[in-house]
């Protein structure tokens, strides 16, 4: 079965049990409505380790005031059903108070990757994350973490955050699961009108049809106008670049892995997406 916890000092005196008996802790952070993409999740944390919690929590710190925080589409009672059906062993749904007992204001410096992509166009979301997952690792000491490929970015900002607070935790990532047309799978996709849903799967074709091309040997800044173009027949674009997959910067003579990275918007819905591949 099982365990929901709503409060830390509940969720503490379990895990406490469990690494008394030499458990090893895997956590898979998450703010709800849930889909396949979290199971995947939850799926690769069961096989790593032996007790897997989850979180729910809609942290407010990494929503800017214009965005859904209010809307944030809550599937509670569904989640629960999904997360003991995968065999996950506790389930944290704390309260706002029980994580920023201080109040909200987070006052860390995570550097000029949290500026760039999502971070430009959503100022202190990235601060937000690495408040509440620093907060999060705090409580839950796991041994392990496991996050999407499909937030790279966060992925990246979260692992240099372990580094640089030499936190004991192993960062683990997860593939992108995708719907069967394509989209990537994600909570905001249920935002989409059916129009909207049809056109969706167009992103990642566009995605893909950059990364042929760059293959092909296309000198990449005509690849991406040409991309440009193709997306902007279906979506508002809010940002494509090529980057080094590794750091986030510039394609330089030593990138390996090269980085697709893009956010568009459909109507008022925001969907990102990216596609990384070797050189
Ligand atoms: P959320 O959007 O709920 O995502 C939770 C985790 O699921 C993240 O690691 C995300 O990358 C992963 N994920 C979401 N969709 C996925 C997909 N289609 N394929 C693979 N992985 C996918 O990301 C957050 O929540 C929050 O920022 C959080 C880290 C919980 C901090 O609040």
């Amino acid at each position: 079965m099982m365990q929901v916890f709503n409060t830390i000092t509940a969720l503490q005196n379990t895990l406490d049990d469990w690494r008394a008996k030499d458990r090893t802790i895997a956590f898979v952070p998450t703010m709800g409505g849930l889909h396949d993409g979290h199971l995947a999740l939850v799926k690769l944390a069961k096989q790593k380790a032996d007790k897997v919690v989850v979180s729910i929590f809609v942290n407010p710190t990494q929503f800017s005031e214009n965005e859904d925080f209010d809307q944030y589409p809550n599937t509670f009672e569904q989640d629960v059903l999904l997360l003991e059906r995968n065999q996950v062993d506790g389930l944290f749904s704390p309260s706002v108070e029980q994580i920023y007992p201080q109040g909200l204001d987070a006052d860390i410096d995570i550097g000029e990757i949290g500026n760039i992509l999502c971070g430009a166009s959503r100022p202190g979301h990235f601060q937000g994350v690495v408040q509440v997952v620093n907060r999060l690792f705090d409580i839950v000491k796991p041994n392990l973490a496991v996050f999407g490929k499909k937030d790279y970015q966060q992925l990246l900002i979260i692992k240099q955050m372990v580094a640089q607070l030499s936190l004991d935790v192993k960062i683990i990532s997860h593939s992108i699961v995708r719907e069967k047309d394509g989209l990537a799978m994600s909570t905001r996709n249920q935002y989409l009108s059916a129009d909207e849903r049809k056109v969706s799967p167009n992103l990642y074709r566009n995605l893909l049809e950059l990364k042929r091309e760059i293959q092909k040997g296309q000198a990449i800044n005509v690849a991406v106008k040409q991309a440009r173009m193709q997306i902007e027949k279906n979506f508002k674009l809010d940002y494509i670049e090529t980057l080094d997959a590794n750091t986030l910067k510039q394609i330089t003579d030593n990138t390996s892995e090269i980085a697709i990275l893009c956010a568009i918007f459909i109507g008022s819905t925001r969907l990102i997406d990216n596609v990384i591949f070797r050189r």
